[in-house]
């Protein structure tokens, strides 16, 4: 682990849907300024719950979430925005009555003036979206459309940036691309905190991974050896690991 202070502090969080029924039961992550931190582990582990968590989006009934030493837990979603989080949900994540340049307008809704600046830096990352801009997302495919909600997350220039499976439903090209734009945004200082299904390539990326089992933050390690893990490889990455 590098040596910059903890910017994402999760402590033993228990939080669900419903009261009495917990999802997460004890999830513990520790994040430090400037980590690409990926998290896998099997369909209905509770990844996309802890990140709803963090987001103020499901309610923690027990634990705690600071950020950059502020308790945050179970703070309202557009207050974190202002505090320079920001959060691409798994599904349904962009407008798509909206075009791309008015989706990315609702992004940077919380700090208008900033709009031209910000469009100009994430253009820069996104090339193709400014080239169709007047476009309505409704009519763009899924990849193009991650494209666009993750743009959209990074108009508001947040420091912490929580990704629900942005490879999901893509081609093996685009989900490539995902992932190198994913780091490339981690390389301008975002910190990044990213599940992933596809746990080879995210591990390959991430300096540090989560696996997540029934609620439970059930391990930590470099990506690198988790890549190397007998049971990471036996569970999650298939025999062609080994
Ligand atoms: N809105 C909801 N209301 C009630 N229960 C929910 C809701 N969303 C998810 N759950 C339950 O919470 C558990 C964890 O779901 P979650 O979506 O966090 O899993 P996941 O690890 O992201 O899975 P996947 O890999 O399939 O995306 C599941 O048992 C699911 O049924
Ligand atoms: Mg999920």
């Amino acid at each position: 682990m590098s040596d910059k202070p903890v910017i994402v502090d999760a402590d033993d969080l228990i939080a669900g849907y419903l009261p009495g029924i917990s999802i997460l039961n004890g999830c513990t992550m520790q994040v430090k300024e400037g980590e690409l931190i990926g998290i896998i582990g099997p369909n209905g582990a509770g990844k996309s719950t802890f990140l709803k968590a963090l987001f103020g989006l499901v309610p923690i009934s027990a634990g705690t979430v600071t950020l950059a030493g502020e308790d945050i837990t179970n703070m309202r979603a557009d207050q974190l925005v202002k505090r320079g989080v920001g959060f691409v949900p798994q599904t349904n994540n962009v407008f798509p009555s909206l075009t791309i340049e008015e989706n990315l307008e609702m992004g940077a809704y919380l700090a208008p003036k900033a709009f031209k600046k910000q469009l100009e830096r994430v253009g820069d990352l996104f090339p193709v979206l400014m080239d169709r801009r007047s476009q309505r997302a409704g009519s763009l495919s899924g990849g193009e459309r991650q494209m666009v909600a993750m743009a959209r997350a990074l108009m508001m220039d947040p420091k912490v940036l929580l990704l629900d499976e942005p490879s999901a439903g893509l081609s093996p090209v685009r989900q490539d691309e995902t992932f190198l734009r994913t780091r490339e945004i981690n390389r301008t200082g975002v910190t990044v905190i990213m599940v992933e299904q596809n746990a080879r390539r995210c591990l390959q990326i991430c300096d540090r991974g989560y696996v997540l089992d029934q609620g439970t933050s059930a391990y930590t390690a470099t990506g690198q050896e988790l890549l190397k893990d007998p049971k990471v490889i036996e569970l999650y990455l298939g025999t062609l690991g080994a």
